[in-house]
């Protein structure tokens, strides 16, 4: 069986789905990896150390992979270019990508979403979308500090005392948590919310305060401990609630995230008026339509007395190397629970492949994409 691995082509995008030291576990495990001239450039790993891996670089490898590893969503285009009954590992964002899979349903490809990889103990090697929103949780605290015009620590300096950037970061999930224990490090007075009460233990654990706004919401989360949308007087409660108490910070970091719906808004254009001048927002759910009405995607914006406003998209690419590694270790794994003696073996009833198979022999099998398929179908 042959694994291919292409250069990815979105703009700006760093990382590669493969590593040189993952490369060579897969060859070590009996199966052969080809390689797109090029395709580590952007996280420092050469064409060479590919082949000192054990791979072949070749200009095409749609012309021969049976197994295709990305990054990126494939475009289109790409998905074209998959010779029928391939499989393709990568992230998909199949919820919220109808014709990327219809496209792959009809070019009978078989296809699996990262993203879709369940939130399960024995899948948490596998975890790719956790893996990623680490790094963007990472990043949204350096951002943030280096955007500041003030110190994130206390000081006690021989010109007078200065004190701690309070920072408040809303979404209490991996990137959330993360970014409290990154601006923890960078010595910020940290507070975490979520709708989840569940994860007050969790940002306490990281010497973070947990807020608590005064919103009676019953079954914050799903079976799969993923928040749930809340209904509209809730979600405006909210808003107000977080109004008051944002007015108290310097620095913003937002997270929240209900899977396969737009972006819960948390910080509406009065919230940003309310808060303190210079201040600064993190929003990593730009892409979702972001949780500050204010932002907008990959685009710094500064309003009115100064408040400026951060729409990073994709993070991750700004660190390749750690990226690709982290997620070249996500697809193998996953790789090795598909693949037993050289062929691909699927278990419908397995919970990893039944979360993250989006198609197979041209239909649509993922049961939460038909869903949301065929919902925006009657809408
Ligand atoms: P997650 O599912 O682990 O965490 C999201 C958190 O938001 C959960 O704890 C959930 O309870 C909370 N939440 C949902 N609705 C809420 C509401 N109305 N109020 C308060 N909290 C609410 O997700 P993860 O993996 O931490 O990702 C977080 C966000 O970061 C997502 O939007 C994801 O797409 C984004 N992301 C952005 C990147 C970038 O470069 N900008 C890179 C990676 C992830």
């Amino acid at each position: 069986m042959k694994i291919g691995v292409p250069k990815e082509i979105v703009p700006g995008e760093r990382r590669v789905a493969l590593t040189p030291d993952a490369t060579a576990a897969l060859v070590k495990s009996g199966l052969q990896v080809v390689v797109e001239r090029g395709a580590g450039e952007g996280a420092f790993h050469s064409d060479a150390a590919f082949e000192a891996a054990g791979a072949r670089i070749v200009a095409d490898i749609y012309t021969e992979a049976d197994v295709v590893l990305k990054v990126q969503k494939p475009t289109l285009d790409e998905v074209d270019r998959l010779r029928e009954g391939t499989v393709l590992v990568s992230f998909l964002q199949a919820l919220t990508s109808a014709d990327l899979v219809q496209r792959l349903a009809a070019r009978r490809i078989t296809s699996f979403g990262m993203e879709g990889i369940p939130r399960i103990s024995r899948a948490q090697k596998m975890d790719a979308l956790s893996s990623q929103a680490n790094i963007a949780g990472y990043r949204a605290a350096l951002i943030a500090a280096e955007s500041l015009a003030k110190f994130f620590p206390m000081m006690m300096t021989a010109a007078g005392t200065v004190f701690a950037a309070r920072t408040l970061v809303m979404g209490a999930g991996v990137a959330g948590l993360q970014a409290i224990a990154t601006a923890r490090r960078l010595g910020a007075q940290v507070w975490g919310y979520d709708v989840r009460p569940a994860v007050k233990e969790q940002v306490e654990s990281l010497g973070a305060k947990f807020l608590v706004l005064e919103l009676a919401v019953a079954d914050a989360e799903d079976k799969s401990g993923y928040a749930k949308a809340l209904s509209a007087d809730a979600a405006r409660r909210q808003q107000e609630l977080l109004a008051e108490k944002t007015k108290d910070f310097d620095v913003v970091i937002t997270t929240a995230l209900v899977p396969g719906r737009p972006a819960p808004r948390l910080v509406t254009k009065e919230t940003v008026a309310g808060m303190r001048p210079g201040s600064v927002i993190v929003d990593l759910a730009a892409e979702a339509g972001g949780n500050c009405e204010l932002t907008q995607p990959d685009k710094v914006v500064v309003v009115e007395r100064g408040v400026t406003i951060h729409g990073p998209t994709n993070l991750p690419a700004t660190m390749p190397v750690h990226a690709s590694q982290l997620y070249a270790r996500n697809v193998t794994e996953l790789l090795r629970e598909l693949v037993k003696d050289g062929a691909l073996a699927l278990d419908f009833d397995d919970e990893v492949v039944k979360g993250a198979c989006v198609t197979h022999g041209g239909e649509v099998v993922s049961d939460a994409v038909k869903a949301t398929l065929s919902a925006r179908k009657t809408a």
